[in-house]
C-alpha cells in the first residue's frame, strides 16, 4: 500500500499531470477492495438515495444516514482519501450550519474532506468551512440536488450564459479555498476551459477527458444498478449477472441437496451424539 493520499496530493497530481481516481463506497467491504485496488480517493456519495435505498433522487437523504455510512467507509480505508456529501439543505440555510454539519461528517463519520454541491451562491459558506479547517471539495454542472429546478437530470453548459455561469462558479469555488471541484454533466470542451482556468483539480463525470480526474458511482461502473445507466457511465464489469448467476447457482444446490457439501459441516463425538440420540428417542 502506497503513501496515503491527501489533499495535497490533489494539487500535486494537478501539478505533475497524472490523473486522479476516485469512486463512490458506502459500505465497509466496498471501500476495502477499492483502497486495496489502488484508487485515490472515495466518495461517500448521497447518490447513495438512489443506489442504497432505492429512490429517484438524492435529495432525501438525511446527515445521519451519511454519517452512518461514512463511519462503514472509513473504518476499510486506509490510503485513499475519503470524501462526505452534504446533503440537500444541511448547508443552505446558513453558514454556523453548514460548519456544524460539516464537523458532524469530519468528526463522527470520520472523512477527511466535504463535498457541496453549488458555485458562487455557496462561496461564503464554504469560506466558513475552510476557516473552521475542514477541506471542501465543490462540485458545479448538473448537481443532483437541483434536479428539480433543472427539470430533470440534464447537461448544463451547453448555451454561452450558462457556460460563463459556470465559469464564474469555478473561480468562485476556486477563491472560497475549495481543495478539487466535480464537473458533472458538462460538454467536455467546457470541462477543458475550466480545468486550464483554474489552479485546483477538476475530477469529471460526464464531463469528458480533459479534467484532472474521473469520478464515477461504483454501483454504475460494476454493473449493479439497472435502473437507469447514464451515458457517460462506461461498465467495467456486468456484477448483476455474475450475481444473478451466482444465486441461481445457490438456490438450484440447496434445493438438489448439492450444498452444504461435507466440508462445509462441522462433526461432533459420536458417544455425544449416541448419548443425544437416547435421551430425545430419535
Ligand atoms: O453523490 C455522488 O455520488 C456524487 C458523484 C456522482 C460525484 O456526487
Amino acid at each position: 500500500m502506497g503513501a496515503k493520499f491527501t489533499v495535497q496530493s490533489f494539487q500535486e497530481a494537478k501539478r505533475k499531470q497524472e490523473k486522479i481516481t476516485m469512486l463512490t463506497a458506502y459500505d465497509y467491504s466496498m471501500a476495502k477492495i477499492l483502497d486495496e485496488s489502488g484508487i485515490d480517493s472515495i466518495l461517500v456519495g448521497d447518490s447513495l438515495g438512489m443506489t442504497m435505498q432505492g429512490k429517484d433522487s438524492t435529495l432525501s437523504v438525511t446527515l445521519d444516514e451519511m454519517i452512518y455510512h461514512s463511519k462503514c467507509v472509513t473504518k476499510g480505508v486506509e490510503r485513499a482519501l475519503v470524501v462526505g456529501d452534504m446533503p440537500f439543505l444541511t448547508y443552505h440555510i446558513n453558514a454556523d450550519e453548514a460548519v456544524r454539519n460539516a464537523g458532524r461528517l469530519i468528526q463522527e463519520g470520520g472523512v477527511t474532506a466535504v463535498k457541496l454541491e453549488g458555485g458562487v451562491d455557496m462561496k461564503d459558506t464554504v469560506k466558513a468551512i475552510v476557516r473552521a479547517q475542514i477541506p471542501v471539495m465543490g462540485h458545479i454542472g448538473l448537481t443532483p440536488q437541483s434536479v428539480n429546478v433543472f427539470g430533470g437530470f440534464k447537461v448544463q453548459g451547453k448555451e454561452e450564459k450558462r457556460a460563463l455561469e459556470l465559469i464564474d462558479d469555478a473561480l468562485a469555488l476556486q477563491d472560497a479555498g475549495v481543495f478539487a471541484i466535480v464537473l458533472e454533466g458538462v460538454p467536455e470542451r467546457l470541462a477543458e476551459l475550466i480545468t486550464k482556468k483554474i489552479s485546483v483539480p477538476t475530477i469529471g463525470i460526464g464531463a469528458g477527458t480533459y479534467c484532472d480526474g474521473q469520478v464515477l458511482v461504483v454501483h454504475d461502473m460494476l454493473g449493479m444498478y439497472s435502473d437507469f445507466t447514464p451515458k457517460f457511465v462506461k461498465q467495467f464489469a456486468q456484477l448483476k449477472q455474475t450475481i444473478t448467476a451466482s444465486v441461481d447457482g445457490y438456490i438450484q444446490q440447496v434445493r438438489s441437496q448439492q450444498f452444504p457439501e461435507q466440508k462445509h459441516t462441522f462433526t461432533m463425538d459420536s458417544s455425544v451424539l449416541e448419548r443425544l440420540q437416547e435421551r430425545e428417542r430419535v
